[in-house]
């Protein structure tokens, strides 16, 4: 997590670049903001507690050709102004996005050589050792091969050395970080949407590479300083994808954009030939055991992706969060397929967990939404989802989109499975499928009657079987993290051993029952909560809606094909979600704690 850009050129006023930056990379980070530019010949350190705003009132009329700027998610000391990036020590100053893991006993070492630390972060020290290397080489290059050597973890780093003002560097390991080029100016950046506004071409570092940037050349390194040819890219979006279009959150405005994102990801993938019905997508066939590894939302569309392929496609599924997956005793091997799901392409569990499944000779197919990340780098294949930027930290169309793709998976590998009728259908469902989440997308009115229930609660239940239990999960999680409400998702049939407790007179309970097959075992165990006094909400579709009076709110979906019916059960919740943190006035584009893309483990 948190973002970093930097600038060095003639063209633009750097202070303007990093502040603008900075604003787009919020979503990586909001504990404190700073940056470093040349005042003077001298760099100025300005940085502040809290978000960039608080940082933008500090700064007068000043302008700068070169400079560097972070915004941060707080890993090593509480995020104040002292523990805040840009860090300086001696001649170099720096910014950092990542965790240097063999910090302590580097910082020691520094000690005892006479440096003086004033904050508690990794960063310092690593601004140091840069330091304390340079001072002994009085080369920059050879200074930042030694670094790399030296430390061990994740890093993203800017740096501006005192003895070359002319100079930005970058240095990458498994934190992201991309130069970008313009006229007579050049930017490193954590993520594109950064410095989108002025430029679209940027060249990707591979892990280890570092990069000496001028306002009119690009010159990168390999980990051993040897100078590396790179292909400069066009990137796909533009500046008006990362824009609110009106909208009052970035939130709302992705969970409207998915009929779009959802027909650009199946169209992306599928066509209309029941004879040849995928294209840019290998036949996944031959594996005999599938693991999805993934974090947060993405392992929840890896459940759903999980019970598909297991009905559609006869394979056994494994859903493992990344984290975990990692110290576990595995069995892959050359017949296993490992899915890494991400979003952000950045998960630092999820890379892990990655180079783990190739270590053990499983082949890995990333399913990924930012074009040319880390895990879309570092799985043998990927498949992208077409959602376009995702600002909201709370993931909504791309955690569609990766559902969406999961599905696909299921229909790619048990297609033979399933007889022509049932594809017709299937196609046709495909296609009325966008008006449809439009439609359901609109019913606002409904949406805030009941979050006008929801909004006081303190706890709130989730209950579904199966996929709608995976859903229940997704719905609960955005419900958690953006309004602070507590809440928790439940397999229907367990609640009544243990949770059932805490069940009392007006305890709200969402209730997703879509699968017909299993409809009536649902409605049991809603009965059992109401029978305790629950206030129940139902989420169904009109296959099994059912006139009774055990619930207070129904919200009735259309009945599609089960493999795309997930992408019309999770919008009312999203939808619920949004207009809870709303009437509790909370910050829904950034909820406190949180940040969108995690490169920490
Ligand atoms: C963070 C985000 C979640 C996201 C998870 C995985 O925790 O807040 O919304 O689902 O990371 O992110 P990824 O980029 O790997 O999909």
């Amino acid at each position: 997590m948190c973002g970093i850009v930097g600038y060095v050129g003639k063209k633009n006023d750097a202070l303007k670049v990093l502040i603008e930056g900075l604003e787009k990379l919020e979503y990586r980070g909001y504990d404190s903001a700073g940056i470093a530019f040349l005042d003077n010949n001298k760099i100025q350190i300005i940085k502040k507690q809290g978000k960039i705003k608080n940082l933008k009132q500090f700064l007068q009329n000043e302008k700068a050709k070169i400079g560097i700027g972070h915004t941060r998610w707080a890993t090593h000391g509480f995020p104040n102004e002292i523990n805040s990036h840009p860090h300086h020590c001696g001649k170099m100053t720096i910014v950092h996005n990542g965790i240097i893991e063999n910090y302590n006993e580097i910082k020691k070492d520094l000690i005892d050589k006479g440096y003086v630390f004033q904050s508690e972060t990794d960063t310092e020290v690593a601004c140091a050792l840069l330091d304390y290397i340079y001072n002994k080489t009085n080369d920059i290059n050879i200074t930042i091969q030694i670094f790399q050597n030296t430390v061990r973890g994740a890093y993203a780093i800017g740096l501006i050395c005192d003895d070359d003002f002319e100079n930005l560097y970058a240095i990458k390991k498994n934190s992201p970080l991309i130069i970008a080029k313009g006229e007579d100016e050049n930017y490193i950046a954590s993520d594109m949407p950064a410095i989108l506004k002025f430029t679209n071409r940027f060249i990707t570092l591979n892990n280890g590479d570092f990069a000496k940037i001028n306002s009119h050349e690009i010159k990168v390194f390999n980990k051993n300083g040897t100078e590396i040819e790179k292909e400069v890219k066009k990137f796909e979006g533009d500046a008006s994808s990362i824009d609110k279009n009106g909208y009052e959150h970035y939130m709302q405005k992705e969970i409207m954009e998915q009929p779009e994102v959802i027909k650009r990801t199946l169209n992306e993938y599928l066509t209309n030939n029941m004879d040849q019905l995928f294209k840019n997508m290998p036949n996944f066939s031959e594996y005999e055991k599938i693991h999805i590894v993934a974090c947060g939302s993405a392992m929840h569309a890896g459940l759903i992706g999980k019970s598909l392929i297991e009905e559609y496609a006869n394979i056994p599924v494994d859903v493992e969060i990344a984290s975990e997956f990692r110290y576990k005793k595995l069995f892959l091997n050359e017949k296993s397929l490992v899915i890494a799901v991400s979003q952000s392409g950045e998960t630092a569990d999820t890379l892990a967990a990655v180079e783990i499944a190739k270590q053990h000779n499983a082949d890995t197919l990333g399913i990924i939404n930012v074009v040319g990340s880390s895990i879309a780098r570092e799985t043998d294949l990927v498949l992208y989802t077409k959602a376009g930027s995702e600002i909201a930290v709370a993931t909504t169309k791309a955690y569609s989109a990766q559902t969406a793709l999961l599905s696909l998976i299921a229909l790619n590998i048990g297609q033979n499975n399933i007889d022509r009728g049932e594809l017709k259908e299937l196609l046709e469902c495909i296609k009325k499928l966008p008006t449809q989440m439009e439609i359901l997308l609109n019913n606002d009115k409904l949406y805030q009657e009941i979050a006008q229930t929801l909004y006081t609660q303190k706890d709130i239940f989730f209950i579904g079987r199966d996929i709608d239990y995976a859903i229940a999960m997704e719905g609960s999680l955005k419900l958690k993290e953006i309004s602070y409400i507590h809440s928790e998702a439940y397999p229907a049939g367990e609640l009544k051993h243990g949770t059932i407790s805490l069940i009392e007179e007006g305890t709200p309970v969402i209730a997703v029952v879509t699968n017909k097959e299993i409809a009536e075992k649902t409605i049991s165990n809603i009965k059992e909560v109401r029978s305790r006094g629950a206030d129940v909400t139902l989420l169904t579709n009109t296959n099994c809606d059912v006139e009774s009076d055990f619930y207070h709110h129904k919200i009735v979906i259309p009945t599609t094909h089960k493999l795309i019916q997930p992408l019309l059960t999770i919008l009312p919740l999203q939808k619920i979600s949004y207009e809870v943190a709303k009437l509790r006035g909370a910050n829904i584009d950034q909820p406190k704690n949180l940040a969108k893309s995690v490169t920490v483990e």
